[in-house]
């Protein structure tokens, strides 16, 4: 008798968890800070996400500051950088789909190319390989129609990390 009731009680769980939640959370606060159908908070959250754009304005970051680590023989920070750039890449094209073709090759040579290079700790070796990263960046650009996101070496450091 008390499993017939336990079962019964896990079957009305069950159902009660099956219900649409969509009614509207009038107020912002009440269960997170988005107003909305759950549908409408994830459209919602999506959209603060971004799409593309954001990963490369991080990617690009990510990019100056490996080149700066690279010439203060950082290995550490550059370590740190690359493995924040494959994963900013990978939720990126995670969001858009639609660039993966694209990004093939960056993500199956270039990076892995660099993670090797990294290894090597070996400064005048990584300006030669840095060249051949940048080049990849701008392949992706001409083939997703943005050349005119011109990538080049970074003239200044525009962060406070220093070695
Ligand atoms: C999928 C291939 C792809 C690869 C690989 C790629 N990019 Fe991009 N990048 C794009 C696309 C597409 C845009 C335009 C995004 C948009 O506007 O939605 C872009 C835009 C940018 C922008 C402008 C961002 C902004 O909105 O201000 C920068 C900076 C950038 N990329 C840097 C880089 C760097 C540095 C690398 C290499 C380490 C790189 N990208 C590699 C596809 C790529």
């Amino acid at each position: 008798m008390k499993q017939l009731i336990f079962i019964f009680g896990v079957f009305l769980f069950l159902i009660s968890c099956n219900q649409p939640h969509e009614e509207k959370s009038s107020k912002v606060g009440l269960d997170g800070w988005l107003e909305g159908t759950s549908e409408e908070k994830f459209e919602e959250v999506a959209h603060q996400l971004g799409g593309f754009s954001k990963t490369m304005v991080e990617v690009g970051y990510r990019y100056s500051e490996l080149y700066w680590a690279g010439i203060d023989e950082n290995w550490g920070y550059a370590d740190h950088q690359i493995e924040h750039i494959i994963e900013a890449m990978e939720d990126g094209l995670k969001r858009r789909p639609v660039r993966v073709e694209s990004a093939k090759d960056f993500m199956e040579e270039t990076l892995p190319y660099m993670e090797e290079l990294l290894e090597k700790k070996d400064k005048e070796e990584f300006l030669k390989g840095f060249q051949v990263f940048t080049s990849a960046c701008n392949a992706c650009h001409a083939k997703e129609g943005e050349s005119a996101i011109m990538i080049q070496i970074p003239l200044n450091r525009t962060s406070p990390v220093r070695f």
